[in-house]
């Protein structure tokens, strides 16, 4: 299939958010559709299945004008979109989910779950993945929900599949298995369209690539006749040179310490201790219990042996309130579960974390909720109508930037960032580990998890290894290395 739209158009409201974008796609290519948060990238393909209508511009389908009014209309015509955040119905089994709405009846009208299941088996085997058919689908690891939707794309056809940040969750193996099953897709010609901010799969596995920026189209060109560099420059306009600001911390007295952590069956015997000033990186791959460890002390989730000790003194944290009132931050992985109220307003948003009532020390003092709120909105480069915008409307990775808003204006004492610029386009992750930075000169210990290795190396005083919920080793900047790293995090010595 070949989709070639050409000077689309589209504002929300006064908020104008294309303004002249042309992408083709060709048959059985992978193309990366890049540009920075909020460039209108899932809005281009929004409105090329029918979720959105242009205001203006063309879309031809192999050579034939068309408009689908609605999703399911574009996937019965063999154009799927899997979204940023996945479609899966977390209380049904696997197979209910590939099959929703289009189950399969035998001629008395009943559901006809052998031919289902026949079915399902012989697409999982095509893309050599085995998940039981029956296990619900929200015991599926966030990999394996992706290769559902793949199967389930699949199965309905799709002759061209749309795929919006897809490793954002995905542990390295489940990466490498996305990219072979991209692959041998490729070959049977069908063609993806891959959106994404990590620079090295887009080197990785793309054919070609489309740059947009301000609503426009600034280049498409093949992978191969391109470099990181130019890439970036085209996102953002302008020359970005370090990925990474310099960093010189002055290192305090120990501000947290976890003492022999347990949670039974979760992590176990954790201990270790954060100075003021200091960024200790945490990394592991994912599902090590990094995340459930952060949890833990903030109070999200209860611990069954270990003590907390803030300055010194023996804490108990039963609650993120009482983990706020020691002076604990938190941002957390999932920005619309946990992060986000999605009805609100960017600016309530950001003074939520007030609501604990927590005597802030930072920002906030110095400044008028007003000015703190415009300062955030300007330094992470939020792209939004007004302060008022609603969260809902945000793109992905300007959702991502009003969480770390929030909690970076209270100034606690003790930050805990949790895969702090997942989705997050080069620009702003810059500006974000400036304001950590920043942050630790003030003195504030921050406590970073991420798999992002070149953000550990880059950012990290100090790096601790998590595997399978145990600390594998600590590594000092000068000693931190990718192998290293990787090995304890697979559980090598
Ligand atoms: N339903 C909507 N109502 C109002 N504004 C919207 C809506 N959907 C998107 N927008 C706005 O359109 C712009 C483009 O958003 P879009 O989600 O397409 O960006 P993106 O390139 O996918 O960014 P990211 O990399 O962060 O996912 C943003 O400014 C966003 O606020
Ligand atoms: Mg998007």
């Amino acid at each position: 299939m070949r989709i070639e739209m050409s000077n689309i158009h589209k504002a929300f409201g006064k908020n104008q958010v294309l303004t002249g974008v042309d992408f083709v796609l060709g048959e059985g290519e992978v193309h990366a559709l890049m540009g920075e948060n909020g460039a209108g990238k899932s809005t281009l393909m929004n409105i090329l299945t029918g979720l959105h209508e242009r205001d203006q511009g063309t879309i031809l389908i192999n050579g034939t004008e068309t408009v689908f009014s609605n999703p399911k209309e574009a996937e019965q015509n063999g154009i799927a979109f899997i979204h940023q955040e996945l479609n899966i119905w977390p209380d049904m089994t696997v197979l209910e989910n590939l099959f929703v709405g289009k189950e399969l009846r035998t001629k008395f009208g009943f559901l006809n779950s052998s031919e289902m299941k026949a079915l399902a088996k012989k697409q999982f085997d095509k893309l050599s993945v085995s998940i039981p058919l029956d296990q619900e689908a929200g015991r599926c690891s966030v990999g394996q929900q992706q290769m559902i939707e793949i199967a389930k794309a699949l199965m309905a056809n799709a002759e061209v599949i749309i795929m919006d940040e897809p490793t954002a969750a995905l542990t390295e193996r489940e990466i490498e298995k996305l990219f072979e099953v991209i692959d041998s897709l490729r070959t049977e010609g069908v063609s993806i369209v891959y959106i994404s901010h990590r620079m090295e799969e887009i080197f990785a596995i793309c054919d070609r690539i489309t740059v947009m920026r301000d609503g426009k189209t600034v280049d498409t060109k093949p992978i191969a006749e391109t470099h990181f560099d130019e890439v970036v420059r085209k996102m953002v306009g302008r020359e970005l040179t370090e990925r990474f600001p310099e960093r010189n911390p002055t290192l305090g007295e120990t501000v947290l310490e976890v003492k022999k952590a347990t949670r039974n069956g979760v992590f176990e015997d954790v201990s270790f201790s954060v100075r003021s000033g200091e960024i200790l990186g945490i990394a592991g791959l994912l599902g090590a219990g990094r995340t459930e460890i952060m949890r833990a002390i903030f109070g999200l989730d209860p611990m069954d042996a270990g003590e907390i000790w803030i300055n010194g003194q023996k804490e108990v944290i039963k609650t993120p309130h009482q983990a706020v009132k020691l002076g604990i931050g938190f941002i957390t992985e999932d920005r619309k579960d946990e992060g986000l109220v999605l009805d609100f307003s960017i600016r309530e948003n950001m003074a939520l974390p007030n609501l604990f009532s927590f005597a802030p020390k930072g920002l906030i003092n110095q400044k008028s909720e007003q000015e703190f709120v415009d300062m955030l909105i300007k330094r992470l480069m939020i792209k939004a109508e007004s302060a008022e915008t609603s969260v809902k409307n945000l793109s992905g990775g300007n959702q991502q930037k009003v969480v770390i808003a929030k909690w970076i204006g209270i100034g606690p004492k003790v930050l805990i960032l949790d895969e702090p610029t997942r989705g997050v386009d080069v620009g702003a992750k810059r500006e974000i580990y400036q304001l950590m930075n920043e942050l630790t000169y003030r003195g504030v210990a921050i406590i970073m998890v991420s798999s992002e290795l070149p953000e550990i190396l880059g950012m990290s005083d100090r790096v601790l290894v998590v595997h399978e919920g145990r600390i594998r080793g600590e590594l000092a900047k000068h000693e931190a290395t990718q192998e290293k790293i990787m090995k304890l995090a697979t559980g090598g010595k």
